[in-house]
């Protein structure tokens, strides 16, 4: 099995590019089929979704808008449960049906303060795709509308992923060891 350190912790192989992939394209034409000519305003949650938001849009074949904010809530390989806004929304959401994009969704925290941030500026609907979902972890009663694999409650990196800024160029993704 294919494995990785960094900062001297061991990483395993836990999902190939090829079935990443094949969720994506899963998620593109579910939302393809849902919001035709609905116009959606995708809004990516960097750093973590960059990768995730360029394949998935490049299998959206609907009219669209893409922008970015900028959240962190991860130190190492813990959240801090702390969630700040590094870079704010600067496209109005106004009367548009938004979909939040997420590499991963774990506690929720994230999803939940940007949720209530689109809100408060009046979209038609927010609704969340996520590329990860560690679902034994959620907190949240926010429904996931589009869930691409469910992961084992373990740290990951890869594929957008990373451990105090590393791994995220890999195309794999990799767990923490026991
Ligand atoms: P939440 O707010 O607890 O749902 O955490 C979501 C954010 O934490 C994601 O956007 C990721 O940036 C980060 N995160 C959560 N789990 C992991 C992981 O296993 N590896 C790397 N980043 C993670
Ligand atoms: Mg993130």
């Amino acid at each position: 099995m294919k494995k990785i350190s960094f900062f001297e912790k061991n990483f395993s192989l836990l999902l190939t590019e090829q079935e990443i992939m094949r969720s994506i394209e899963k998620i593109a034409n579910d939302i393809n089929r849902d919001y035709e000519l609905k116009n959606p305003l995708f809004i990516a949650v960097l750093n973590g979704a960059f990768m995730f938001a360029a394949d998935l849009l490049k299998h959206i074949q609907i009219e669209c808008d893409i922008s970015f904010v900028k959240y962190s809530s991860y130190s190492g390989t813990t959240s801090t449960g702390n969630v700040t806004e590094l870079i704010g929304l600067d496209v109005s959401p106004y009367q548009r049906h938004v979909i939040i994009l997420e590499d991963i969704v774990d506690s929720g925290a994230t999803i939940d303060l940007l949720r209530r941030s689109i809100y408060t500026r009046q979209p038609i609907d927010v609704k969340i795709a996520t590329l990860f979902f560690k679902k034994v972890s959620y907190t949240m009663n926010i429904p996931i509308s589009y869930s691409g694999i469910e992961v084992p409650n373990k740290f990951i990196i890869g594929y957008g992923l990373d451990i105090d800024g590393k791994g995220r160029n890999l195309r794999d993704v990799y767990q923490l060891e026991d």
